[in-house]
């Protein structure tokens, strides 16, 4: 079973027409939760953050949250998930092709489940990273089906052997293809503002609150490759990879080329909220 708008409904019954603007446009949002012990991790702020892609782009959500918090519940009794993801997303909808909004839309809501393993070995002993230009839009906010700029950096990380892209414009370190960036100096954890150019992750919300908790000093500012590369520590955050040690860079070790110390500290108390 998936979710439909408001139901759930047989996968092979789902039906999204040629000229969904979802498909053709990328004219939508959407959201990737995880689910731990049948339990959605930080539900509330997905939901928040789907509602604010939403707006954002002047899609009025076909089902109200606490229809959709209720429908995502179902999904993962039906399937009896206990670990996994739920994707979720909404488009503008069917409509004849034409750029401007259509003047009655329909949005159409979708989601279904995932069981994605959690990437254990990785997290223990870090991955490798590149770095690309951030060739995305100017609006990396707002969580968009757009994903063009985010794949074709995957990609070239994925043909480079490496787990994930590390962008920057100007020089200017933003976020990963998909995930944020933190890097540790001086002790100190670095992780680029919220703003326009990058997605306000949940797990890096959680980041933040657990350093609060341990006393480890955040800077929410930009920093730059050649400070990237003076990095004692490098991690990537998102709700699929959650705490991810990079152990290289375009090749070359970070540091000892072994995940660090205040990373596997954040780990670990990560794994304690699960
Ligand atoms: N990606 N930045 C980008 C560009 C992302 O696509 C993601 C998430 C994040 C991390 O956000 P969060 O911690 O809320 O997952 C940051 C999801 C998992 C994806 O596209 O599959």
């Amino acid at each position: 079973m998936i979710l439909y708008n408001n139901r759930l409904i047989d996968r092979e019954e789902a039906r999204v027409d040629i000229e969904d603007r979802g498909y053709q446009f990328g004219d939508g949002v959407y959201e990737v939760v995880s689910v731990y012990g049948g339990k959605i991790f930080r539900l509330q702020e997905h939901l928040d953050r789907f509602e604010y892609s939403a707006n954002q782009i002047g899609i009025t959500l076909p089902v109200s949250l606490e229809n959709l918090s209720e429908n995502l519940h179902k999904l993962i009794a039906h399937h009896e998930l206990s670990d996994g993801q739920i994707y979720y997303q909404v488009t503008r909808g069917y409509a004849p092709r034409n750029h401007p909004f259509p003047e009655n839309p329909q949005p159409v809501l979708t989601g279904y489940v995932t069981r994605k393993p959690r990437p254990v070995e990785a997290m223990k002993n870090g991955v490798a990273a590149i770095i690309t230009d951030d060739i995305r839009w100017l609006r990396c906010d707002i969580k968009s089906l757009n994903l063009l700029g985010s794949v074709l950096a995957k990609q070239k990380a994925a043909e480079a052997g490496a787990y994930e892209a590390i962008q920057h414009r100007d020089g200017v370190v933003t976020e990963g293809s998909a995930s944020n960036l933190f890097m540790v100096k001086d002790g100190k954890l670095h992780t680029h503002p919220l703003g326009n150019l990058i997605l306000g992750g949940i797990t890096r919300i959680v980041v933040l609150e657990i350093a609060k908790k341990l006393g480890i000093d955040v800077v929410e500012s930009s920093f730059t490759l050649s400070e990237l590369a003076e990095a004692e520590e490098l991690f990537l955050t998102s709700t699929t990879s959650e705490i991810m040690p990079i152990v290289t860079l375009d090749g070359k070790p970070v540091r000892s080329g072994a995940p660090g110390s205040v990373t596997k500290l954040l780990q670990e108390e990560f794994e304690g909220l699960l």
